[in-house]
């Protein structure tokens, strides 16, 4: 029997980088292909990549990027995961859910408790059936000319550990958002 059916299922690769080629190739080349250029925001790339292909070309994404914190009293560091992206003809398939939780996994050998997200207000719910949680304080990112601003996009995070508790306080990247 040939192997094309085990071939054929989706699985996630870790990425040696990510360009804004290969994002074009996931999300096209659109102008706001995440929906979020209307919140102004300057964003870090991310660090580890991990990705999906199907017939030889790339159609998802997630990547990673430690990012020192402050949450109430406490500094310590979160691991954020952003680029979240699959291919619009490739969704509604749990691409998504695929990438993102080969990140996670990758994540807890990372260091932090938690993982932290940022994203529009209806993925909110997507990532809730994901296990993340919504943040309800205010969270501050650091953006070019020394400014600090609200982040105005939903704030999620998730457990990378068994027992893991967010802090309670606000919320302060010592960073662009990513
Ligand atoms: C957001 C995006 C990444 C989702 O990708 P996707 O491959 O369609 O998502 P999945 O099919 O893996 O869905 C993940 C899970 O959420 C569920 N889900 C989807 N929409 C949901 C909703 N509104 N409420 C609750 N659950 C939802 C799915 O059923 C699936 O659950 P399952 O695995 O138990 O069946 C994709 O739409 C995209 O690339 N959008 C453009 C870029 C973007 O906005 N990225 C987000 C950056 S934060």
């Amino acid at each position: 029997m040939s192997d094309n059916r085990s071939a054929a299922a989706p699985h996630v690769v870790r990425l040696p980088q990510y360009t804004k080629a290969d994002q074009e190739e996931i999300l096209g080349d659109g102008d706001d292909p995440f929906g979020v250029a209307s919140a102004g925001l300057t964003w870090l790339p991310k660090e580890e990549h991990f990705g999906i292909r199907h017939e030889d070309r790339l159609v998802a994404h997630a990547g990673l990027r430690l990012l020192p914190v402050a949450i109430g009293a406490a500094e310590t560091e979160v691991v954020g995961v952003g680029g979240v992206a699959v291919a619009p003809g490739m969704q509604g398939q749990g691409l998504a859910r695929l990438v993102v939780t080969a990140a996670l996994e990758h994540a807890r050998t990372m260091g932090p408790g938690h993982a932290l997200l940022f994203c529009r207000p209806p993925l909110v719910p997507l990532y809730r059936h994901l296990g993340w949680h919504p943040l309800d304080t205010d969270v501050l990112v650091e953006q070019p000319e020394d400014r600090l601003v609200t982040m105005p996009l939903r704030t999620m995070v998730t457990p990378l550990r068994d027992g893991a508790r967010w802090p309670s306080g606000p919320v302060r990247l010592f960073s662009l958002p990513m």
